[in-house]
């Protein structure tokens, strides 16, 4: 009885850790967070290859001018499939040599100056915030769009905005229409050129938009480089460059998961064995 007691305590704490976690994740503040599709996630989910050079194109022509990914060296690089001159080209364009790691062009001073802030490490980033990938993948595709800004333009011409025009901003900012000030707030910052993204919690923050216009970088293996797809690539690659052992682990776990149920079916076997001849 005890044994069933506990075996069902246990049960329950594994039903409800998820549950506390996503509850966790829900309420990092910030419009709800774009769902994507990551070829990594899940226990036999791989790094896309392909996506992961074209991110470290992305991260090295456009992050690294303000960025480091200071774990990373360039030469490492060979281990997603760049050859060797691909290395020394991206390293090059990075000011950089192939044995150094990918430190920003840009040192910490000056970006203090600029920004206000220094613009973190990346390495680690993509386990770094709530919401991982996703919320990576959130804050490069966050930034208005030009139609955004061309509503809020036309909210502001007659120097105050309206009960409709409310409305309509909260949809294009993902602000709560029930706190107006905020909004108008907002949206005369936004009119001051401070930088607002939807996804960042405040709304609010230094980094300029990265990747602002389709065709930024120009691909190598010809795919449509769009805002998009770019943020995508980028992700990708930060997150194999916060855990580029990945795929060993995950191999291992599969591995000792099979000798484990091996081992379950012999022991079974041994058990049953020997229990025959003491029933008799
Ligand atoms: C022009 C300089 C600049 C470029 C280029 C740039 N960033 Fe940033 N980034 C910043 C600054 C500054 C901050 C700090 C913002 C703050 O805390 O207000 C920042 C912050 C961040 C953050 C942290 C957000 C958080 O939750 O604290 C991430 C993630 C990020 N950048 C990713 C990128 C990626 C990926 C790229 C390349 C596609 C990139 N950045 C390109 C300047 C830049």
């Amino acid at each position: 009885m005890k044994l069933l007691k506990m075996l069902q305590a246990m049960l329950s704490v594994l039903v409800i850790l998820p549950v506390m976690a996503t509850a966790a994740l829900a309420s990092s503040g910030g419009a709800p967070l774009p769902q994507q599709n990551w070829s990594f996630h899940g226990p036999f989910g791989q790094f896309d290859t392909a996506a992961m050079k074209r991110g470290a194109q992305v991260v090295a022509e456009v992050c690294l001018a303000c960025h480091s990914v200071k774990y990373i060296k360039f030469d490492q690089l060979k281990q997603i499939g760049l050859t060797e001159v691909e290395v020394n080209a991206i390293a090059a364009a990075a000011g950089k040599n192939r044995k150094d790691a990918m430190l920003s062009s840009t040192d910490a001073d000056a970006a203090k100056e600029s920004f206000g802030v220094v613009p973190p490490d990346l390495s680690l980033m993509t386990k770094a915030r709530k919401g991982y990938e996703d919320y990576l993948y959130g804050i490069l595709t966050g930034y208005l769009k030009d139609e955004d800004k061309a509503a809020i333009d036309r909210a502001l011409e007659d120097g105050t905005v309206s009960e409709a025009e409310i409305k309509e901003l909260s949809v294009i900012l993902s602000m709560d229409p029930h706190q107006p000030d905020k909004i108008r707030d907002a949206v005369q910052r936004i009119k001051n050129g401070d930088n607002f993204n939807k996804f960042f919690p405040g709304n609010f923050f230094a980094m300029p938009a990265p990747l602002a216009a389709d065709g930024q970088v120009t691909y190598q293996d010809g795919t449509h480089s769009s805002v998009a797809q770019m943020s995508h690539d980028a992700v990708t690659f930060l997150a194999w460059a916060a855990e580029p052992t990945m795929m060993e682990r995950k191999s291992a776990g599969i591995k000792v998961i099979l000798y484990l149920v091996v081992l379950t079916v012999m022991f079974y076997a041994v058990k049953r064995r020997i229990w025959a001849r003491i029933h008799h």
